[in-house]
C-alpha cells in the first residue's frame, strides 16, 4: 500500500469513515492583494485534541495558497515551535513570545522565526510564558 494518499482519496476515506457524504472543498481563487490581517485562535482546555496540529498544517495550508501567515505560539510547552524545528526552551526570554507581550519596547523582528515554508512565520513560546 503507498503511504502517501492523493487529496481526493482523503476526502473519500474521511467521508467512508464518517459515513458521511463527501464535501467539496474548490481550491480558492490566486491571491492578486494582501488584506488586513485577520486572527483565527484555535483553542480547547482540552490537551492531546489536536490544536498544534491543526495549527501548524491549516498555517502551511493556508502559506501555500500564498498567504502571508504568522502562528502565535501561546503554550508555554512549546509544541507549536517544537513542530516547526525550533526548541524554544532553549531560546533566552528576549526571543519569545513572552517577552512580545510584555515588554512594550520589543523588536517583534527580532522574535518572530521563519520556518521551512515560505511563508510562514512564527513566534515561539517556552516555560517562560507560563509566568506570563
Ligand atoms: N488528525 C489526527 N489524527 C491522528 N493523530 C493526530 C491528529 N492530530 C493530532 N494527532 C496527534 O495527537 C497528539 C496530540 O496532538 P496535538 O496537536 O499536540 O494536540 P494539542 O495541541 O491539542 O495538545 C499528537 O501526538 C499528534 O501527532
Ligand atoms: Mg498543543
Amino acid at each position: 500500500m503507498n503511504a502517501k494518499s492523493t487529496f481526493e482519496e482523503d476526502v473519500a476515506t474521511t467521508s467512508s469513515l464518517l459515513n458521511k457524504a463527501p464535501l467539496s472543498f474548490p481550491t480558492p481563487a490566486p491571491i492578486t492583494e494582501h488584506g488586513g490581517a485577520k486572527v483565527i485562535a484555535i483553542f480547547n482546555q482540552k490537551g492531546g485534541v489536536g490544536k498544534t496540529t491543526s495549527t501548524i498544517n491549516l498555517g502551511a495550508s493556508l502559506a501555500e495558497l500564498g498567504r502571508r501567515v504568522l502562528l502565535v505560539d501561546f503554550d508555554p510547552q512549546g509544541g507549536l515551535s517544537l513542530g516547526l524545528g525550533v526548541n524554544a526552551h532553549q531560546l533566552p526570554l528576549e526571543q519569545t513570545v513572552y517577552y512580545a507581550l510584555m515588554t512594550p519596547t520589543a523588536d517583534i523582528d527580532q522574535i518572530v522565526l521563519k520556518s521551512s515554508v515560505a511563508g510562514l512565520d512564527f513566534l515561539p513560546a517556552n516555560r517562560d510564558l507560563g509566568t506570563a
